[in-house]
């Protein structure tokens, strides 16, 4: 059960605001009843109608995105920062970020408007694995990766065994290039664990999620994914929290 007027928002049809205002008018229809009143509820399969036409479900639709360093993941931000939906503006549907990269993080963000596969997507059972190419001041030792890769307590919680590997060293700015591979996503996890060993990250780039990653796109840029990727994805995600469950 969910309010009318966020059911009409749902569908894409118009803001939950200027829903309000078109039930106060009396312009919405709920299974052929005229319905004025702010608070009622509809259910799965009630015919909602505007102006006496049918409301359709809003499509579920999924993007890939190749997101540049700069924009946050949310939909609105109080300091006026550019947001990732921001490059979305010929996109119909409301779509929001699944799942968060930092302002400055670059690389592959899932958009979409189906709150199923984003529950499913960032469930923390779902052990989706995310490969990250990260930058961190200093040369690290082979002791310190394998800490990391064991597990390291972060705010009292320990982190999942991961796999890192070192894919280059600047010894003249004393810098160390790797790659490392999680299966969970707590905030800022990548830069915290670093960190708590002594290295501050440089720059952050996510290369891959699951399967997908960004071949073909430049940053700011998006494309549609292919079913049989959402596919792919979600039977990932659902046989890993299903094992994780047992
Ligand atoms: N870990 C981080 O620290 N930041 C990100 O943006 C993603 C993972």
């Amino acid at each position: 059960m969910e309010r009318l007027q966020k059911a009409i928002a749902a569908s894409g049809y118009t803001s939950r605001r200027k829903a309000e205002d078109l039930i106060r008018a009396g312009r919405v229809k709920v299974n052929g009843e005229v319905v004025s009143e702010l608070g009622f509820k509809v259910k799965k399969g009630d015919l909602i109608e505007v102006d006496n036409r049918v409301l359709e479900g809003e499509n579920k639709v999924y993007y890939m995105f190749y997101k540049p360093k700069g924009c946050i993941c949310s939909l609105s931000d109080e300091f006026g920062r550019m947001t990732v939906v921001d490059f979305f503006k010929d996109v119909n549907e409301r779509i929001y970020p699944v799942g968060r990269l930092d302002y400055d993080t670059t690389g592959v963000l899932l958009m979409s408007n189906d709150g199923e596969f984003a529950n499913l997507m960032m469930h923390p059972s779902s052990h989706l694995e995310k490969v990250y190419e990260v930058t961190i001041d200093g040369l690290i030792t082979g002791e310190t990766l394998h800490q990391l890769e064991k597990g390291i307590y972060l705010e009292g919680v320990k982190t999942l065994p991961c796999k890192i590997k070192v894919t280059g060293k600047d010894m003249e700015h004393k810098t160390t290039m790797l790659m490392i591979k999680l299966v969970e996503g707590k905030n800022r996890q990548v830069k915290k664990m670093f960190e708590t060993v002594g290295h501050k990250v440089k720059r952050l780039h996510r290369s891959q999620v699951g399967t997908v990653n960004l071949k073909g796109l430049r940053p700011g840029e998006y494309r549609i994914m292919k079913p049989q990727e959402v596919k792919e994805l979600k039977t990932l995600a659902l046989e890993k929290k299903i094992k994780n469950k047992r």
